[in-house]
């Protein structure tokens, strides 16, 4: 594996790009955005909120924000927890009524983490604990919200369902979640108190269009990063990659590993930090990672624990009970993937315990349409002694559409089956 990996547009700020330009009244230019379905289901939920999203060129789109119109019909969100939870909160703060859908996986994820905050700010919300749910806004009052379990997703749909009251929006993290709400909302003119672990909405809640440039997804560079670290020889080089510190786990968990990892052109871009990460074969080893570490590397787990089935030694990953709510139960499907391909792994209530080496590999995945299931298991195809196959590959559009072709770019044998 080598050269310079083609890292998609992050998902997470791909999402706030489309929703925050949608809230600002006037024209909102974005470049390098993601189109995976995930996001494309963003863009759709929004043209049937009356706003226009349009997109002008490769990753560059064009949003006419304003007031949101109530949708004729259900919003379905697709496989999208980012979008679905997102757009609670903003519709609410927009005072109107919406319904939400999602697939099957996503049909199952919790929203009650969702709609216990929105209805504690006065948002009626019909349904029950999962989707669907309508949400019939305004926000009539405000929130001091704990963010228990650390939610980025549950965080920003209060900070979008606050926009729409003046009442006082406090939310207190006691371990911080990924923070690009925060930051975008500022560079877009939102008044922001952040002080610790509180995070205050000033009295300036509404959004100026702007010019929003978005930077490489460190989710879906982990994926060839991996390959880097586990594939001899190799040396992958992923540019402009958002280093923001809740987004760097996994960079900095390779290199508790002892992989041979560089950081270039470190630089500011709008708030966020962005740079160019490299990384060599080496020899890598067991490390132990606690539950604090693991909000900034949430999406990389299961690619960490391919690493570790390489790496020499026990791997202790503790505290991954969100695992379980994403896409799939991810700690269940590690686990059970790890085994089948001969890694000797296994988990401990919310611990994943890896005994790394040399990985036989050889096994027919089952993903259950999860995105990173499937993409983390081909890179264990690329090291392990016997090829690994996945079934429903074409989820892997949800959040990395050009994933094979940037994979092969590199050299990685990755074929199609019939
Ligand atoms: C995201 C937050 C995380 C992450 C997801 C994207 C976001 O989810 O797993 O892929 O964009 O805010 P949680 O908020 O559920 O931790």
């Amino acid at each position: 594996m080598a050269g310079r990996f083609a890292v998609p547009g992050d998902k997470s700020l791909s999402h706030r790009a489309l929703i925050f330009g949608a809230l600002a009244e006037g024209e909102t230019v974005v470049s390098g955005l993601l189109e995976s379905d995930d996001v494309l289901a963003t863009a759709a939920a929004l043209r049937a909120f009356g706003v226009r999203v349009e997109q002008f060129g490769p990753g560059r789109w064009r949003v006419i924000g304003g007031r949101w119109r109530s949708p004729d019909g259900p919003i379905d969100c697709g496989n999208s927890g980012t979008g679905a939870r997102l757009l609670m909160g903003a519709a609410a703060g927009q005072g109107i009524t919406a319904t939400f859908t999602g697939d099957a996986s996503l049909s199952r994820r919790p929203m009650g983490r969702v709609r216990r905050p929105l209805e504690a700010m006065g948002v009626r919300v019909e349904g029950g604990q999962t989707l669907p749910l309508t949400v019939h806004g305004p926000v009539t009052m405000g929130i001091h919200h704990r963010n228990v379990p650390a939610s980025a997703q549950v965080k920003s749909a209060v900070l979008l369902a606050g926009l729409g009251t003046d009442a006082e929006v406090v939310i207190e993290e006691p371990v911080p979640s990924r923070d690009h709400s925060e930051i975008m909302l500022a560079a877009m003119g939102v008044e922001l108190e952040r002080n610790g672990a509180f995070t205050r909405l000033g009295r300036r809640r509404t959004l100026t269009p702007a010019l929003l440039q978005i930077a490489g997804d460190p989710s879906s560079a982990a994926f060839a990063l991996a390959a880097a670290a586990i594939v001899p020889g190799s040396e992958v080089t992923a540019p402009d990659m958002l280093l923001n510190p809740q987004r760097s786990g996994f960079v900095m968990a390779l290199q508790r590993m002892g992989a041979d990892v560089a950081l270039a052109n470190v630089r500011g871009q709008a708030g966020e930090t962005i740079g160019d990460v490299r990384v060599r074969h080496g020899p890598i080893f067991g490390a132990e990672f606690t539950p604090e570490e693991i909000p900034s590397m949430i999406d990389e787990i299961p690619i960490l624990a391919v690493v570790a089935a390489f790496a020499r030694g026990e791997t202790r990953i503790e505290g991954l009970d969100e695992l379980r709510h994403k896409e799939s139960d991810r700690l269940a499907l590690m686990e059970q993937g790890l085994r089948a391909c001969g890694v000797a792994a296994g988990s401990d209530g919310d611990t994943l315990v890896i005994q790394g080496g040399s990985v036989v590999g050889g096994a027919d995945i089952r993903t259950h349409g999860d995105h990173r299931i499937a993409m983390a298991h081909l890179v264990l195809g690329l090291a392990s002694q016997q090829r690994v196959t996945v079934d429903e590959a074409e989820m892997i559009a949800t959040s990395f559409p050009t994933y094979v072709g940037a994979m092969r770019a590199l050299g990685a044998d990755i074929a199609q089956t019939a």
